[in-house]
């Protein structure tokens, strides 16, 4: 991943993990809430063999949610959407990831069969924060397009 990258799409970022490269005696990378991650960390996932080329995750967006995405090893494509703009990133870099903020509809797809991402959430599960139906984002996010326009 090109830690130059600019992030077009909204509620977005490129989030940097401080590390030390350890080696041959390996490296070791680290994530302190509200330092390399802009929030509070209250949970962590982290999802492995993803060895089927054709699996896909994601595909939905969160209503307040904020989470920091990595890819710890391999690789894997994040594809994103804000309802207005899209971009596609490779991820292949464990010290630098993508902050989800809240209304981004994201995607993850392509992954290396040694893949395995981690994600660093602001709060607890809860499915009710989860918009799973694409048709209903576009609704919310083309609300929130319209209230940019008039405060324009
Ligand atoms: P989901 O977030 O849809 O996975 P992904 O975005 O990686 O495709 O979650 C898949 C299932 O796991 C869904 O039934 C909810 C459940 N789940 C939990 O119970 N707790 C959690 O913290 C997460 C992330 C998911």
């Amino acid at each position: 991943m090109n830690k130059k990258l600019k992030l077009r799409v909204r509620n977005s970022g490129l989030l940097d993990l401080k590390f030390f490269k350890d080696l041959p005696d390996g490296n070791l990378f680290i994530a302190e809430a509200r330092q390399h991650v802009p929030f509070d960390i209250k949970r962590v996932y982290f999802i492995n063999t993803l060895a089927n080329p054709k699996a896909v995750r994601g595909k939905h967006a969160h209503r307040q949610l904020q989470q920091g995405i990595f890819c710890i090893n391999g690789s894997f494509t994040l594809h994103l959407d804000d309802g207005r703009a899209k971009q596609r990133v490779l991820l292949n870099d464990p010290s630098c990831g993508v902050l989800l903020g809240p209304m981004l509809w994201h995607t993850m797809s392509s992954f290396s069969y040694d893949c395995v991402i981690l994600v660093l959430a602001s709060a607890g599960f809860d499915e009710a924060d989860y918009i799973r139906d694409y048709d209903e984002f576009r609704t919310l996010t083309r609300g929130s397009r319209s209230n940019d326009k008039r405060k324009r």
